[in-house]
């Protein structure tokens, strides 16, 4: 599975980059906000960082608007991907930059139908946002699944993207499921390699060589 960060903070990006497990960004409005400086710069920045997709929301909602931003945000860096909300408008442009190569992340989907409707239209990647759905009482994993199985029925190309990861758990049920990526929040990817009985061990190994030493 492939692990994507779902951040806009450079300096989150480059430590979870160091530790040479990171495939790929996801941005979105909320997370572009919380940064300050330009925002195609810092764009431009994570690419040159990270050597895979960089997810980049296009804001537009009329299907020739989205197409116009999208070639624009393409020119920041080859590996831009644009994401997409999952409208009527949305597929339309979906289908038209697809065909002319541009990689679309269609987003915003929480139902099996949107994701089916996203991969018909070319979408490179469909990304459901399984906390989001917990969150409503709904089962977001369940859905993944779901969709997983759509997918595979019909030998689309279209990448399941595990969005609104909360926790370790969900990366794990992707992980098994056979989910294409998972795209975890930094604080979820720190929890990823933490185990208390790691530290204890680590602890124990550490004064027991102590005594080897001494001899
Ligand atoms: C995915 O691409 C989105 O940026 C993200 O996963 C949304 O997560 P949230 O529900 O925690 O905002």
């Amino acid at each position: 599975m492939k692990i994507f960060i779902d951040t806009a903070n450079q300096a989150q990006i480059e430590e979870v980059d160091s530790w040479g497990i990171l495939d790929g960004v996801t941005t979105n409005p909320t997370l572009v906000a919380k940064e300050s400086g330009d925002f195609k710069t810092n764009i431009r920045k994570i690419c040159e960082m990270v050597g895979g997709p960089v997810s980049v929301e296009a804001m537009s909602t009329k299907a020739p608007d989205i197409i116009k931003e999208a070639k624009e945000l393409s020119k920041i860096h080859t590996n831009v991907v644009i994401k997409i909300p999952i409208t009527e408008e949305g597929l339309k442009a979906t289908s038209s930059l697809s065909k002319e190569g541009i990689k679309v992340n269609m987003t915003l989907v929480f139902s099996a139908n949107q994701a089916l409707l996203a991969a018909k239209a070319g979408a490179a990647y469909v990304s459901p946002f399984v906390g989001r759905l917990d969150d409503v009482g709904e089962d977001g994993m369940e859905l993944i699944g779901q969709i997983l199985d759509i997918l595979e029925n019909y030998a689309f190309e279209t990448e399941v993207i595990v969005a609104s990861v909360r926790h370790p758990i969900h990366v794990t049920q992707a992980a098994m499921m056979g989910a294409h990526i998972a795209t975890i929040p930094y604080d979820v990817l720190k929890k990823m390699f933490k185990h208390p009985l790691t530290d204890i061990g680590i602890e124990r190994f550490q004064k027991d060589w102590e005594k080897v030493a001494k001899h």
